[in-house]
């Protein structure tokens, strides 16, 4: 088994993709620790994600992003869920490869705008919800695309994708 994949998966993609319910599925499997870095962020500000944006910007919590990445990076034996914009910056990137196999989750537009709902917890989809998706996935086209494997998520179960994700990573469930 590849070291990496040994210490960590680490689940990137849009906002919508699935990175929370698939990661709790891979996590319950492998029997791995569950992170998702937009709760370590809240956790480590005492704020909600929206309050951190409209109080300090988002400069600042990309700042904090990072320093939890670095952090969670780490340790091993955890299944990472990342924040949709985790992927901007290219510290982050190199500390991900680095330290596990990186999982791009896709989805469609419509898919994305079907999960995410009217959604008032996504600072960056405030407004016109369907056009900041549309926007926003054009802006960041390729950032998903430094990943070790991509799965398109649309027509697929849970179980599917994690099962897909395992044998891609070669790891056996339990
Ligand atoms: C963001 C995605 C969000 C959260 C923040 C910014 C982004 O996480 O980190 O609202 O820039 O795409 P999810 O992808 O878990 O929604």
């Amino acid at each position: 088994m590849d070291r990496v994949v040994q210490k960590n998966i680490v689940l990137i993609g849009f906002m919508g993709t699935g990175k929370s319910t698939v990661g709790a599925a891979l996590a319950a499997r492998l029997g791995y620790k569950l992170v998702d870095t937009d709760e370590q962020i809240v956790l480590r500000e005492q704020k909600a994600i929206p309050d951190i944006f409209s109080e300090h910007g988002e400069s600042y919590f990309r700042k904090v992003e990072s320093e939890v990445i670095r952090d969670v990076m780490q340790g091993s034996r955890q299944v990472v869920s990342t924040g949709g914009g985790a992927v901007l910056a290219a510290e982050n990137r190199e500390r991900m490869l680095a330290g596990g196999f990186v999982v791009a989750l896709t989805a469609e537009l419509e898919t994305i705008a079907e999960r995410v709902g009217q959604t008032s917890d996504r600072p960056l989809l405030q407004g016109d919800v369907r056009e900041r998706i549309r926007s926003l996935l054009e802006a960041r086209k390729n950032a998903y695309d430094f990943a070790h494997y991509t799965i398109a998520t649309d027509k697929l179960s849970v179980d599917e994708i994690a099962e897909r994700i395992l044998a891609a990573a070669g790891l056996n469930p339990r």
